[in-house]
């Protein structure tokens, strides 16, 4: 979980500075059932631990922030904390969103989460806020529900897409797959430019208004389970 090396828990637990229920541990070699309540009961230096394997962010992803581990200049992993950076298995992103989109974005360290999130088979709806270079010209709606629109240099049309007019220059789409830069690229089929992009909801989940960019909420079970509804 990133907290140290095997000898310096041992060290820590030695000193009497890890509790389980309230109790110092005398040793770190004993084994502990790890369960989803873990963080309630142990602590290090009474604050207790951070969430166990399986957790899932959901973060308001700022502009300008690249959903990598290893580019130049400022990835979303900079903004988890420290510790959470060292952790095994890693945090990554549940599918991508470009530098220069912002909104919704799930992190995760239940890789098997990830792969069935991502997976085109589950059909989760992603809905973004696309702001246009120039005025929509009608014909947008009826290409990108029609499962016809082949992007340049794919070999498979897109899934059929839905588009929600909210202004000449401002629409909502909603997508199920998510193929490189692939809200920019649609729009860019019709002829137009994406200037804003921002992702309001995945699944059932919506971003919500109080939180941020930048800022970030661990989802609960139930929350999780709202991704697949
Ligand atoms: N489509 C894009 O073009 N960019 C994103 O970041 C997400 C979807």
């Amino acid at each position: 979980m990133g907290y140290g090396s095997r000898s310096e828990m041992a060290q820590l637990a030695k000193a009497g500075r890890i509790t389980l229920d309230g109790t110092a541990l005398s040793s770190a070699s004993g084994r502990i059932k790890v369960t989803p309540d873990l963080p309630t009961r142990m602590k290090i230096d009474g604050q207790p631990i951070d969430p166990v394997a399986g957790l899932v962010m959901l973060l308001h992803k700022p502009l300008g922030m690249t959903c990598s581990h290893k580019e130049a200049g400022p990835l979303v992993y900079d903004i988890l904390p420290p510790r959470w950076r060292q952790r095994t298995p890693a945090i990554s992103t549940i599918g991508r969103l470009d530098k220069q989109t912002s909104g919704l974005l799930l992190l995760t360290d239940d890789g098997a989460l990830l792969h069935r999130v991502i997976s085109p088979r589950q059909h989760v709806k992603k809905v973004y806020r696309a702001r246009l270079a120039r005025p929509l010209d009608g014909t947008e709606a009826a290409l990108f529900a029609s499962g016809q629109l082949m992007l340049e240099g794919e070999a498979k049309p897109l899934a059929p897409a839905g588009l929600e007019v909210i202004s000449e220059t401002e629409a909502r789409l909603t997508v199920t797959e998510g193929r490189y830069h692939q809200v920019r690229r649609m729009f860019a089929a019709t002829g137009n430019h994406v200037e804003d992009l921002h992702r309001e909801s995945l699944g059932g989940l919506s971003l919500p208004d109080s939180l941020s960019p930048g800022q970030w909420v661990l989802l609960t079970e139930a929350q999780i389970a709202l991704i697949f509804q």
